[in-house]
């Protein structure tokens, strides 16, 4: 309990004892009836001044005890309690050690005041015994359904539960109800004697727990490129555990197409909807890139009329014109051009994707057609942003020219289409344009200055004659 919250429920048993204890010892005492005369008359206000006194004095003991359970509990639980057990009491034993504490003073009060004794009131009496038992039939079940759920810990605050037709996370457990917050935010209290009736499902917090999707694909697909899309895309999906690695599986060979399963685990079961929703995007920007497609019901007569598309010659001719735009492509002639349009693939990516992954190998460049992409290095174990590259911009190019290892990761930063260049593409272009060789040396030798940690490049015009000549002896020229 944080110390506000306990200021906050101290404050009234305080301000209530200081007024009983000057009621007690600073008023009382001035009204008091002078003693009775021996044989005199017994004096009118002296039954309403012991009434009063005797309430007050009940009323200081009963906000003392307020006072004192709080600070105990407050000592027991937070103090003590955490510093064992290194977490949070459970509340439950907050309430029975409060309940407890409550009975024992009251009975005191009554034993001390009224001459009476709390056991002997209740066995004695069978009436008061039938009224307290049906009037706290449905209190005392929760209360012992929660001390068993409490002993028992089927769940613990942070679970993620359902019980009835109420799923959510778990967060409390009182001698009362568990209160949960359901997914769409709303506070659900559900009483321990339900819980102790119900089934319940529970996903604990620390546990790998488990999800499954279903997904479809034509049966011209072939399994085996299917199920390796798919995991490429779970790969990339945060949230996913990859150990245990994610299954993709054949479910069923359907009336119409062929029935995927995808068993995956979560890091944070509570996050299992939104990870859901991404995974599912993901795939269907992984099936467009690779050309694979969902299944329709073929029960449905489908009629589609092909939109008056850009023809293959059309759309080379703007991929063309688009090249020509870039600067490093701008040098070459409309027949080169042509040729790098013919050796070259269109990939669309989603926001958050990554294109190139630091360290693979690579033997493409890429050219961006539409939206933009991150260049990112890893900075002590967080993806650092060197460079942001937009529409005409290219990377990849140190990889492929080279023959290193990427050198950097590139993700695209909201829905982005490149235009992948591969290296017999680009051999032709350097047999026919050796001049390019320079150009690129030089863009590749900034960009690594770009990459070092340090601003120690040395001497830029030697390491651009370096790369220079490795991207001629990596493409065999002269
Ligand atoms: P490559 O090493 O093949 O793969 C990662 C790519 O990121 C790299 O080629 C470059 O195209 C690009 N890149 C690396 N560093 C920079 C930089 N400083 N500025 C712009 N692009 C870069």
């Amino acid at each position: 309990m944080s110390s506000s919250r306990l200021k906050k429920q101290l404050a009234l048993p305080l301000v209530a004892t200081a007024l009983f204890a000057v009621l007690l010892y600073l008023v009382l005492p001035a009204f008091a009836p002078s003693p009775t005369p021996p044989g005199g008359q017994l004096q009118t206000a002296a039954p309403v001044f012991y009434w009063v006194q005797l309430f007050a004095q009940i009323a200081l003991w009963l906000s003392l005890m307020f006072v004192g359970v709080r600070l105990a509990g407050a000592f027991l639980f937070d103090v003590v309690y955490r510093l064992r057990k290194r977490r949070e009491a459970p509340s439950l034993v907050r309430d029975l050690f409060s309940i407890v504490v409550y009975i024992l003073v009251v009975a005191v009060i009554l034993k001390t005041y009224f001459a009476l004794s709390l056991g002997a009131l209740l066995s004695g009496s069978a009436l008061l015994g039938v009224i307290l038992g049906l009037a706290l039939q449905d209190t005392l079940g929760n209360l012992f359904s929660g001390i068993s759920l409490h002993a028992d810990k089927p769940f613990e605050v942070g679970d993620v539960i359902t019980v009835g037709k109420w799923m959510g996370v778990v967060e409390s457990v009182t001698w009362r109800a568990a209160k949960i917050r359901t997914f769409t935010n709303h506070i659900v209290l559900v009483s321990n004697s339900q819980i102790a009736k119900e089934a319940i499902e529970v996903c604990p917090r620390d546990n790998p727990n488990a999800r499954l999707v279903y997904f479809n694909a034509l049966y011209a697909h072939s399994p085996d490129q299917v199920i390796r899309v798919v995991r490429e895309a779970i790969r990339e999906t945060e949230n996913v555990r990859l150990k245990p690695a994610p299954i993709v599986r054949m479910r069923n060979l359907g009336d119409f197409a062929v029935d995927y399963e995808i068993k995956y685990w979560l890091v944070d079961y509570v996050q299992h909807n939104d990870t859901e929703a991404l995974l599912r995007q993901r795939i269907w920007y992984a099936f467009k890139r690779a050309g694979l497609q969902f299944a329709y019901p073929t029960q449905t007569l489908y009629f589609e009329r092909p939109k008056a598309a850009a023809s293959p010659a059309a759309d080379a001719e703007t991929l063309t014109g688009r090249l020509s735009a870039t600067d490093i492509f701008a040098p070459l002639n409309a027949d080169e051009l042509s040729q790098l349009v013919c050796g070259s693939r269109s990939h669309t990516y989603a926001p958050g994707e990554t294109i190139i992954r630091a360290g693979d190998e690579g033997d493409s460049m890429f050219i961006v057609r539409r939206g933009n992409v991150a260049v990112q290095i890893n900075d002590n174990g967080q993806p650092r942003t060197v460079a942001t590259l937009g529409e005409g911009d290219f990377f990849g190019e140190m990889a492929l020219f080279t023959g290193e290892p990427r050198s950097a990761h590139v993700v695209a930063a909201v829905e982005t289409e490149v235009l992948e260049i591969g290296h017999e593409a680009m051999k032709s272009v350097f047999d026919s344009n050796p001049d390019l060789a320079e150009t690129l040396g030089q863009t590749i030798a900034d960009r690594r200055a770009g990459l070092a940690a340090s601003a120690e490049t040395g001497d830029q015009a030697k390491v651009s004659a370096g790369i220079i000549s490795s991207i001629k002896r990596f493409f065999g020229l002269d």
